[in-house]
């Protein structure tokens, strides 16, 4: 009886403390000031086995070096990836240096563990990180098609890229309908507005006469 009670008081008061840790605003969420290497280490194993647990049924399709594939690939990295984790040849942007995590250089690690786990990376993002979730707008083919170009870009050169993605345009089934609707939306806008100033202007004609 009197261990229960001790425990239920313990619990009740890490709940207390926990909640004024939070209310009093103590933890300093800026993307400048980095974790304390005690939270970093945390972090860490956190992400590493929810990625590892959650790719662990995945299975990499056997054509990963595949030319189209890789081709594709490049085309969706060059489109959404550069700004963040570089391409070959290309300097620093200034998006990465605000970044915390900052983003892996691509370009060196490529695939650092397994396809699945970088799979899983690419198609479910990381929370809190800045890392998208990519499977939101994309398939898993456009997903495993820059997997394969991962893949092959520690070892590419700034030729072979530029090479990969000039003129290439990834295939986006959603982009055109959004554009269709900017396009007619637009110039109804526009020209109700051009209405209404002319209606301003015939206003003060009349004053004026
Ligand atoms: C706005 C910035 C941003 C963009 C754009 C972005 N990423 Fe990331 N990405 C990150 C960050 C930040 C991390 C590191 C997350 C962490 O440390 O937990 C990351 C991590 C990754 C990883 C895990 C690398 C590893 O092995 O640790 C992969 C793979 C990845 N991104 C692929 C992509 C691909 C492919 C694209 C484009 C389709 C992309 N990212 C676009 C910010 C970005």
């Amino acid at each position: 009886m009197k261990a229960l009670r001790l425990t239920v008081i313990t619990i009740v008061a890490l709940l207390v403390l926990a909640a004024a840790f939070v209310y009093s605003g103590i933890f300093n969420v800026a993307a400048d000031a980095p974790h304390s290497a005690l939270t970093e280490r945390l972090l860490n194993s956190l992400r590493e086995r929810s990625i590892a647990v959650r790719a662990d049924d995945l299975t990499a399709p056997p054509s990963l070096d595949d030319a189209k594939l890789i081709a594709n690939g490049a085309a969706h990295y060059s489109e959404m990836c550069t700004g963040c984790h570089l391409a070959p040849g290309s300097q620093e942007t200034e998006i990465r240096a605000g970044l915390y995590p900052k983003p892996p250089k691509l370009t060196e690690i490529g695939i650092r563990e397994s396809p699945e786990k970088t799979f899983w990376v690419i198609k479910h993002g990381i929370k809190m990180t800045g890392m998208p979730a990519w499977g939101t707008t994309h398939d898993d083919e456009a997903v495993w098609s820059l997997v394969a170009f991962i893949k092959q870009l520690p070892a590419m050169s700034p030729a072979t890229y530029a090479e990969l993605t000039a003129g290439s345009e990834a295939e986006h089934s959603h982009e055109e309908d959004e554009h269709s609707h900017a396009n007619t939306g637009a110039p109804d806008q526009d020209s109700e507005k051009e209405e209404a100033e002319h209606h301003h202007d015939h206003g003060n004609h009349d004053h004026a006469n």
